[in-house]
């Protein structure tokens, strides 16, 4: 099955109102395609609903990285399942759909421990929901899509709709992979490396700045390995991207995630140093500071490497603020090997990061090596990391203090009369300030720092000594 067969003559014309619901699970590419759904479906009349109860179709966008993640799958199918026998005993239909990376890896698995749900579809089948909608409501049959179609879901895929007034959008620009880190399932389950062409690219971020969007952030499981055709032939990487799109009016901030230290050439390393909207902040996985066990994960760079990386990166753009991703307990991880992480660590100093026990992964190389790391031992890695980690992360936020940064306003704040908005190093800002500053960028005085955001002024502390 290729390309999207013509709409039938009931899909044309919006039927009566259907209220749809995505839960979406994982990384931001998971949200971006939830949004990608939603709008695929808004054309057959769909609308969005508050809760799966006020719906008439759910959608599950779930994500296989660990395990924990498709045991909630399971779970919330359980809920769901009673809540579709309840609507079918009052006489009306719950379509239910699992999308995402567990439907792509698992997807006859949960049919078989989940009959009752109808529709099961990959990354790569999104544009494809229409018809599976209409197959699944008149054949009465599941209906299931997890091959990787030769066509591009984003060639088929309508241009993307915002919700109006959203200041910060996603935008795919690449997915897949082709590393294969010996403990990821992400190259199974979203294929192979596949770059969307720049006149795709800039034409989305057009349509999402006149929506309002006033910072994109540029996804892709290996955004740095982008390179895609040009507007006029021939090829761009990122870095050429991103000069094109910093010339987009109205725009005023640009990010990229998530990046492999690999992919980090030259030229993009430069566009750090003289593109100014493209934000101070890159997050770039490193996943261990242990020599054996980068090599055994199959990373192909040292942990020498990745600080060579970070010093240029920080001789190019002086205050880049960093994020990573660390596993800890990978299979044969020592102590020892662990205390090198935690070296790493203390050598960068990041502003935030992520980290995760090992959770092996059916299919993967890494699952099944020798040395598996007990559980007790890989939860007092992961708490002596995650203090380390935590205590960095309050160091950088408390940086800040008493400094003026540019904050983007994005919406209402938490309380009356406050607004809240993102700093250049991705931090959360609350200030008190009018609601017409959302879409702006303004300059604020950061006046306390917690665990997680910031507190900030818009007046600096001598304007407001004036003002008394
Ligand atoms: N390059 C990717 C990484 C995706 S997975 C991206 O676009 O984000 C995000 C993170 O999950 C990885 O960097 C890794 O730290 C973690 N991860 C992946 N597989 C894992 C596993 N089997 N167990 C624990 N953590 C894992
Ligand atoms: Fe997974 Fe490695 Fe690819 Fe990232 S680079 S998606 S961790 S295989
Ligand atoms: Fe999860 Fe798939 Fe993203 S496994 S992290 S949703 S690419």
């Amino acid at each position: 099955m290729n390309a999207l067969p013509p709409l039938a003559a009931s899909q044309t014309r919006p039927p009566a109102a259907r209220r749809l619901h995505v839960v979406t699970w994982g990384c931001q590419m998971n949200v971006y395609d939830s949004g990608r759904m939603a709008d695929v479906l808004a054309p057959l009349g769909f609308g969005p609903a508050a809760s799966a109860e006020d719906a008439d179709m759910v959608i599950l966008n779930t994500c296989h990285i660990r395990e924990h993640a498709t045991e909630k799958l399971f779970s919330e199918l359980g809920r769901l399942r009673r809540l579709k026998e309840a609507r079918a005993a009052a006489g009306t239909r719950m379509l239910l759909a699992v999308a995402g990376c567990v439907a792509q890896a698992e997807g006859a698995e949960i049919l078989r421990r989940a009959p009752y749900v109808d529709i099961v579809l990959g990354p790569q089948t999104y544009h494809r929901l229409p018809e599976m909608i209409a197959e699944a409501e008149h054949g009465g049959r599941a209906v299931i899509a997890t091959e990787f179609p030769p066509e591009s879901k984003f060639d088929h895929l309508p241009e993307a709709a915002m919700p109006a007034g959203g200041v910060t959008a996603f935008l795919a620009i690449q997915e897949g992979c082709d590393k294969f880190c010996s403990f990821c399932v992400v190259p199974y389950t979203r294929g192979v490396e596949a770059s969307r062409p720049a006149e795709a690219v800039l034409a989305e971020a057009r349509a999402l700045v006149a929506a309002g969007a006033r910072e994109i952030t540029l996804l892709g499981q290996n955004v740095n390995a982008w390179h895609g055709d040009a507007p006029a032939g021939g090829e761009w990487n990122l870095a050429r991207l991103l000069r094109a799109l910093a010339e987009i009016p109205g725009l005023l901030r640009l990010r990229y995630t998530t990046s492999h230290p690999r992919d980090m050439d030259d030229a993009l390393i430069a566009a750090h140093g003289d593109l100014p909207m493209l934000m101070p902040f890159l997050h770039l996985p490193v996943q261990s500071g242990a020599d054996r066990i980068l090599a055994a994960m199959n990373r192909r760079h040292t942990g020498a490497d990745y600080l060579r990386l970070i010093e240029r990166l920080r001789r190019a753009r002086p205050d880049i603020a960093l994020s990573s991703d660390f596993i800890v307990g990978y299979p044969g991880e020592t102590a020892a090997e662990f205390a090198a992480t935690l070296d790493l660590v203390r050598e960068v100093g990041f502003a935030q990061a992520y980290s995760f026990k090992y959770s092996p992964r059916p299919g993967t190389p890494a699952a099944t090596a020798p040395g598996q790391v007990p559980e007790p031992e890989k939860e007092a890695r992961l708490a002596a990391l995650q203090a380390l980690l935590a205590a960095q992360q309050q160091t950088f936020n408390a940086s800040l203090v008493g400094r003026r940064i540019g904050v983007l306003v994005t919406g209402r704040g938490r309380h009356r009369g406050q607004i809240a908005g993102r700093s250049p190093y991705l931090q959360a800002v609350h200030l008190d300030g009018p609601e017409s500053l959302i879409g702006h960028e303004i300059e604020v005085t950061i006046a306390a720092a917690g665990p997680r955001s910031l507190a900030g002024e818009r007046r600096a502390a001598n304007e407001e000594h004036a003002a008394a």
